[in-house]
């Protein structure tokens, strides 16, 4: 097995490699001066099983170009078989048409992903399960809950815990997750007049004197999950803490957690946080590294993968 990390998350491509006990194969990625994207592999990998680790997370369409075109030089040295393991899959949230004349962005990046050769596809909590169909070829979707649930028991034993979906979309991952460390659910009845503005109209529950965790795929502004906070604890939560596997976290919205009445926001490190939002005093950070890296060991060895989501 050969594993190659691009520039988005090279620390999460570090701690993937260290938990396999494979270091990363040597590969030169980087930018004429034109910003056209250059690619070489310094190792030989005929024949090879290869994983290629890399986000597309902002900048979105630079880190895609970056694995479309490491896949091709990987597919031109004859790779036996080119794994594209994408911690976060970005472009998920346009998935389907949501006005007339508008583009379903994540099928096309699934096309491009699949045309510049990739045989398979390994991820975490698409946006919505159903995007695995739009790609044809094996797609993996991992879940980051075990990480989540480790981390919930530790810290809220013995806690009267409430999961909170911070909107409709969200309620079977916050059940999921929910029924796994044996908790109620409540959810939170949003509205989005406009692209990054959030509104909460009700909560759906009975969250007084709860601990409460909001639990989502994305926090992107922070909007959605700041708002729910505020409903939350105006409904008597007595606390809330909000976990999420990918932390776009854009528009200074660390800041915006910070100035919040969320206690905590725990993210996943499937993008990597800016240094910015590393000194968020509400922020902590929970590897993924461990679960990746067993699913390619699995893939490598033709194992089950869906034994990790037990
Ligand atoms: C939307 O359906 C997603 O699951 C997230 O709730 C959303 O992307 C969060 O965005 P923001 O942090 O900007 O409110």
């Amino acid at each position: 097995m050969k594993l190659i990390s691009c520039n988005a998350n090279r620390p999460l491509a570090e701690a993937i490699a260290d938990h396999l006990d494979c270091p990363l194969t040597d590969a030169e990625i980087k930018n004429f001066a034109d910003n056209e994207i250059f690619v070489r592999i310094n190792e030989n990998v005929r024949g090879e099983d290869v994983f290629v680790i890399q986000s597309t997370s902002r900048p979105a369409n630079d880190n895609l170009m970056e694995l479309l075109i490491c896949i091709d030089a990987l597919k031109r040295a004859s790779s036996e078989r080119v794994t594209a393991v994408i911690p976060y899959f970005g472009y998920a949230r346009q998935d389907r048409k949501t006005d007339g004349r508008t583009p379903i962005s994540a099928k096309l990046v699934a096309n491009l992903i699949s045309s510049a050769g990739a045989d398979r596809v390994l991820t975490m909590d698409l946006h919505a399960g159903q995007i695995q169909g739009f790609f044809d070829i094996p797609t993996d979707n991992m879940i980051a809950s075990p990480v989540m649930v480790d981390d919930i028991m530790r810290r809220y034993q013995g806690k009267d815990l409430m999961v909170v979906s911070p909107d409709v979309g969200g309620v079977v991952r916050a059940r999921s997750l929910a029924k796994r460390i044996g908790a109620d659910l409540a959810i939170v009845d949003k509205r989005r007049p406009e692209a990054g503005v959030s509104e909460v109209m009700n909560i759906i529950g009975d969250v007084d004197g709860r601990e409460c965790i909001l639990v989502d795929d994305i926090c992107d502004s922070g909007g959605t999950l700041v708002n729910a906070a505020a409903a939350l604890k105006e409904k008597g939560a007595s606390s809330v803490s909000a976990y999420i596997t990918h932390g776009v976290l854009s528009n200074r919205a660390t800041k915006r957690v910070d100035d919040s009445v969320m206690d905590e926001l725990v993210i996943c490190n499937t993008i990597n946080p800016s240094e910015e939002d590393r000194k968020s005093k509400k922020l902590r950070i929970l590897s993924v590294a461990p679960l990746l890296g067993e699913a390619i060991r699995r893939i490598a060895n033709n194992e089950s993968v869906s034994k990790l989501f037990d």
